[in-house]
């Protein structure tokens, strides 16, 4: 097993997802705004550090996502926010995209910017303790979005960051989002989704990439947020099955799920009825952001400082996911 396989297996494996605090500091202004708390750097350690330092990490979260802000910050106590992380058994991660650009000659879709001076970036961020990196590449669906130069230009840029990060030392996540935005079928989201991870692999295998040491990390398949048509959790649960069973190379070990404005009882559930129906050999787990955040953040904006209460709402958000990733979850355990 090379070394980059085994530090997927310890992030995913086990029953184990991701926590994915990498709002950049604009992102993270508008949901503390949302809940009427300032952003300053103090409140966005103070919420992030309450997170990582909760029971649930110990069971729940093989890795954290952070923001370049947040890997270089120290908490109360004087340890480091890495150091915080790996003390109760998860890997420390970070974002190193530097955000979605408008595509010239296609304005309306995006191209994620950052490969400039990155080898020297995921130097700096390897020796502050990071095993594992995110770029996000990111896709509107429309009639006829995604173009093919969105697909292609998106999915170079992923696999050039991820040769670089693996060449580092790192774990790469690949992470190719189609947007929940529109009233676009499922089967749109389907035909779509399959078309950009197909993209992505082959960029990927051009760019000689180990596949067994990368996560990828999709959306699940879903009809849009304005859709008319919504297909049931049973049938979300079997297209995305469907769809990654198809496209995704057998030689992945896993495969995280974005959340992507699901709420989190929706992505709970969702997640859990892949993995009672899951019939391939890939590890299906979370890589979540507010589906595991938002609770947590309301029930801390209720007092910054009632550390407990933020950690039991936390606590409880985490345990959910983590049976969603065993198929475990159930009704009657969110309720208790
Ligand atoms: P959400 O789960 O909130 O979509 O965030 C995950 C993520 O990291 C998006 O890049």
């Amino acid at each position: 097993m090379s070394e980059l396989n085994k530090i997927v297996l310890k992030i995913i494996s086990k029953g184990k997802g991701i926590l994915a605090a990498d709002e950049s500091n604009g992102t993270m202004t508008k949901r503390l705004k949302a809940v009427n708390v300032n952003s300053t750097p103090e409140n966005r350690l103070l919420f992030r550090e309450t997170l990582f330092s909760s029971e649930s990490m110990k069971d729940c979260i093989g890795g954290v996502i952070l923001y370049d802000e947040t890997i270089k910050q120290i908490t109360k106590s004087g340890v480091s926010i890495p150091d915080l992380i790996s003390s109760s058994g998860a890997v420390p991660g970070i974002k190193v995209d530097t955000g979605a650009k408008d595509l010239a000659n296609s304005t309306e879709e995006k191209i994620t910017e950052g490969l400039d001076g990155l080898r020297e970036r995921l130097k700096e961020y390897f020796d502050l303790g990071a095993r594992f990196t995110k770029w996000r590449g990111v896709y509107k669906i429309s009639e006829k979005y995604p173009s093919k130069l969105a697909i292609h230009s998106n999915a170079e840029a992923l696999a050039r960051y991820a040769a670089l990060v693996q060449e580092n030392k790192m774990v790469p996540i690949v992470e190719p989002e189609l947007l929940m935005d529109g009233d676009h079928s499922a089967e749109i989201c389907f035909n779509r989704t399959s078309e950009v991870i197909k993209i992505c692999f082959e960029k990927l295998l051009l760019h000689k990439v180990d596949l067994s040491g990368i996560i990828l990390k999709p959306n699940m398949i879903l009809a849009g947020d304005q859709s008319k048509n919504k297909i049931t959790k049973e049938e979300v649960s079997q297209k995305t099955l469907e769809c990654l069973n198809s496209s995704v190379p057998s030689e992945v070990p896993g495969i995280a799920f974005l959340s992507g404005g699901q709420s989190e009882i929706e992505a709970t559930e969702n997640l859990d009825l892949i993995n009672k129906n899951n019939n391939t050999n890939f590890i299906m787990t979370y890589s979540y952001g507010r589906a595991l955040q938002q609770s947590a953040l309301k029930t801390w904006s209720i007092n910054l400082k009632d550390v407990e209460a933020t950690q039991i709402t936390f606590n409880h958000r985490a345990k959910m996911c983590s049976l969603a990733a065993r198929g475990k979850w159930s009704n009657e355990l969110e309720n208790k």
